[in-house]
């Protein structure tokens, strides 16, 4: 994909890039899916404009389109940040003070459960486990594994990820 001198990839590349996705799965039936993820990966989210493009292209109601969007958990209507943190709400982590972790990511943040900072920079949710009890309670950043954290160590990691 074509970048400008910032580094930013161009409207007009990401348009190219959704017109290659679209020639491929134009006339595939079951398209919406594969066109969805790709549409996500080349904008970061799902904009409603593109959606209404989608619609367009593969000729199915604007409604379906979102309706697909809105079932499927892995579809964001919304920018996420460049930086996703999930703090583990499971067991485990509930009965070591995984509330006060995500307390303290919340104030640190200034977003709460689903947010996204204005500077795009973290997205905030929370998770049911992420398989780490051991280290409990722990949360994941990106792909990175941080456990038996505590609440007064969150800021400070999140520092870590620009
Ligand atoms: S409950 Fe948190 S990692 Fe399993």
């Amino acid at each position: 994909m074509a970048s400008c001198s910032c580094g930013e990839t161009t409207d007009q590349s990401k348009e190219a890039a959704m017109q290659k996705v679209f020639d491929q799965y134009r006339d595939i039936k079951g398209g919406l899916i594969p066109v969805l993820q790709e549409a996500q990966d080349i904008y970061g989210y799902l904009p409603k404009e593109v959606l209404q493009q989608i619609a367009k292209e593969l000729k199915l109601p604007y409604s379906n389109v979102f309706g697909v969007c809105t079932f499927y958990a892995q579809f964001h209507l919304q920018p996420r940040g460049r930086n996703i943190i999930r703090i583990c709400l499971g067991t485990a982590c509930h009965v070591r003070g995984g509330a006060k972790i995500f307390e303290a990511a919340q104030e640190a943040l200034g977003v709460g459960q689903g947010g996204t900072t204005e500077d795009l920079r973290f997205t905030l949710e929370t998770v049911a486990c992420i398989g780490a009890c051991g280290l409990s309670p722990c949360m994941m950043v990106n792909d990175n594994t941080h456990g038996r954290l505590k609440p007064l160590e969150v800021a400070g990691i999140f520092e870590t990820y620009k």
